[in-house]
Order: structure tokens, then C-alpha cells, then sequence
């Protein structure tokens, strides 16, 4: 199959939107990162992205819509609390758990009885949506277990022969996946932390927790609430390492281990944010941004980026985890494979 790679306008939509109601797999811009989208309704369209990703099975898809009409055909019952939560946050970086509608295809859901849903704020992604006019069930548009892809390019890298059409929005606002909120358990939680954060919620929910899972391995036996977290993720080739502790001190144990590693003839680079990267002189770094959700947004470009330069070993620091800084350590931590080092 040719992938075509093509800039997003009416034509261009049209033509997605015509794919998709042929039971087709298109690839198309949020403000998040890059999805990789069919017809929800349509199972055997759903399973050619599985396919094309080499997805577990069991790991379920994330429906998006471009309108509150779309809920009634995929959740059986919206609670009380997500009401409000869909006014302040939709459109937008939040994902929410839902008991699902009867004529969710199964395969959407992996088995579950549960649905997630997001509408999302990207222009392009809603003239889609709506064209299609049915809600688009879309996973990010990397090959699993790469990172997520945030400009076309980059879903180019990982599906190129593998889908019809990629539509090209530039790169992604967020730059990191959408924060997913569970809503169906007894306590509210976030079971992803993204562009809307710990902070924008709690208003809305007194009591809201952040799943272990979110900055710890997942613990042996302990059931996944989000399949996706048990799946490695974010995973470049080479080595990374977190280092946490005072600045200072992170810096120069960066560097001790940078120079350590060039000695023995190993391909290294440092990420670092603004702040520390005039520590680095000489070296080679990439820097990220001044900010947790600048630092967010560029860390899977220089983590692709690293990867094709066959770095096999890199250093990173430890954010603080407020606001932004969760989804950041998140990630960073999946990239790691949870390698931090206390300094
Ligand atoms: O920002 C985003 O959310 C992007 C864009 C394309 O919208 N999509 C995305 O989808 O990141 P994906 O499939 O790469 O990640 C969805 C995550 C997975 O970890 C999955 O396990 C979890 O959400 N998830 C989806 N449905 C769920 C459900 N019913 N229950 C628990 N977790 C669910
Ligand atoms: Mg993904």
C-alpha cells in the first residue's frame, strides 16, 4: 500500500472522511499527538489499526467525537460529575471513562465494559469527525512501543506502506496523549496525567487520586486499570536514565556519567531542560524547553530523534511533578523503563 502524506485542507478532508466511510485507517492531527483513526462502529476497520500498529489486543482504542450528540450511541450513562467536566475541559486533552453503550464493537473496547471518550479541540481533527460523521476511534499513530508521534513525519516514520493517508496539521500543541480520567470506580482517578492536569480537576473532584501506576512500575499481580500501562511504552532503543536530586548535584553526576560513558566508546547524549543545559558545555544535548509543558511537548521529537542517531545511552533529569510535570515525569519514566537514579 502507498502512503500518502498530504497537507490538511477541504479537499484533503474529504478525502479522509471518504476513506474512513470506506472502512479505512487515515491518520490526522490533535492538539495531543498524531491518531490513527477508523469508524468506531465498523469492527473490521477498528482491527486494521491494531494491525497496522501490531497493537496488543487487549488494549483498548479511544473514540473521539466532535459533538455531545455522539455520547448517546457509545455510553450507557453519563454520572452527574462528568457533566461539568465535559463543560470546562471539552474540547480539549481529556479523555473519560464511561460504561459502555451496547453497540460499542468489542474490539474497541478490548472486552471491557467500559468505553473511553474524548472530543478533541484540533480543528482538523473535529472537520473530520464530523465529514465522517460517525466517532472516530483512534489510538496515537506510532508503531507500538515507539514513542507517540507529534508531526507526520513521524507517523510517517512508523506506518509508511502500512496506511492509505496521513493528513499533515504540523506539529501538536500538547505534545504528549490526552490525560485519562476513570470516572466508573468509587473514587475518581487519573490513569494518565496529560494536557489537563491534577490541579484543573480536583476542583471538580474532591477525593480525585493519581493511579499508582502513574509514576511507579506497575506492581507484579496488580490489575491494569489502564491495559496501556502494563504494555512498555515510549521505549527508544538505547539506554535512559533519570537523575534526581538538587540541581546541582544532577549536573554533575551527569556529566561524571557522560564522560564515563564516551571514555568507553558509547554513543551518549544528555535531555535537559533550559535551566541546566549551561552545565553541558561540549557535550551533546538536546535541550527540551524552560518549562514542564515546553519540556513535554518536545520530549518524543528528541527521543525519535536520538533513537535514529543510535544513542544508546541517555541522561535525563527528574522534573518536579506539578501541573505539566506529571505527565512529564510520566513519560519519562516509561522511556526509562523506571532507570532513576538518586543523586
Ligand atoms: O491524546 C490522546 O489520547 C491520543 C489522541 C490520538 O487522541 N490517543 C491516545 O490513544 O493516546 P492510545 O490508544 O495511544 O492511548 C489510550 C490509553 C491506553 O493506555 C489505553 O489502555 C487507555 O487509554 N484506555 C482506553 N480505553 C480505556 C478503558 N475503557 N479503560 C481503561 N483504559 C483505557
Ligand atoms: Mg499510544
Amino acid at each position: 500500500m502507498r502512503t500518502e502524506i498530504v497537507p490538511v485542507n477541504a479537499a484533503t478532508l474529504a478525502r479522509a472522511a471518504s476513506l474512513l466511510r470506506a472502512g479505512e485507517v487515515v491518520a490526522f492531527p490533535t492538539e495531543t499527538v498524531y491518531g490513527l483513526g477508523a469508524n468506531t462502529f465498523d469492527a473490521a476497520s477498528v482491527a486494521k489499526i491494531f494491525a497496522a500498529k501490531a497493537r496488543p489486543a487487549d488494549n483498548p482504542l479511544i473514540s473521539h467525537i466532535a459533538d455531545l450528540a455522539q455520547m448517546d450511541a457509545l455510553v450507557a450513562r453519563v454520572p452527574e460529575q462528568a457533566r461539568p467536566l465535559m463543560a470546562a475541559f471539552w474540547p480539549g486533552p481529556l479523555t473519560l471513562i464511561f460504561q459502555r453503550a451496547k453497540g460499542v464493537p468489542d474490539i474497541v473496547s478490548a472486552g471491557l465494559s467500559t468505553v473511553s471518550v474524548r472530543m478533541p479541540a484540533h480543528p482538523a481533527a473535529q472537520a473530520l469527525i464530523r465529514q465522517a460523521g460517525c466517532p472516530i476511534a483512534a489510538p496515537s499513530a506510532n508503531r507500538s512501543g515507539r514513542p507517540s508521534p507529534t508531526t507526520a513525519e513521524h507517523v510517517l516514520a512508523d506506518m509508511d506502506s502500512r496506511i492509505p493517508l496521513i493528513l499533515d496539521g504540523g506539529p501538536c500543541g500538547f505534545g504528549v496523549e490526552s490525560t485519562v480520567l476513570d470516572l466508573t470506580g468509587d473514587v475518581p482517578a487519573i490513569l494518565r496525567p496529560g494536557g489537563v492536569t491534577f490541579e484543573m480537576l480536583s476542583p471538580y473532584l474532591p477525593g480525585l487520586q493519581v493511579d499508582d501506576a502513574v509514576l511507579r512500575p506497575l506492581q507484579e499481580g496488580a490489575l491494569a486499570r489502564s491495559p496501556g500501562m502494563k504494555h512498555r511504552h515510549y521505549a527508544p532503543r538505547g539506554q535512559v536514565v533519570v537523575l534526581r536530586g538538587k540541581p546541582d548535584a544532577v549536573a554533575l553526576r551527569t556529566k561524571a556519567l557522560y564522560d564515563k560513558a564516551l571514555d568507553e566508546g558509547k554513543r551518549v547524549a544528555i535531555l535537559c531542560s533550559r535551566a541546566l543545559s549551561g552545565d553541558y558545555e561540549g557535550r551533546q544535548i538536546r535541550v527540551l524547553g524552560a518549562d514542564a509543558g515546553e519540556m513535554a511537548a518536545n520530549l518524543y521529537d528528541a527521543l525519535r530523534g536520538l533513537d535514529a542517531e543510535g544513542m544508546e545511552l541517555i541522561l535525563t533529569e527528574a522534573t518536579d511533578t506539578g501541573g505539566m510535570g506529571l505527565a512529564l515525569m510520566n513519560r519519562l519514566l516509561r522511556a526509562a523503563d523506571f532507570d532513576v537514579m538518586d543523586v
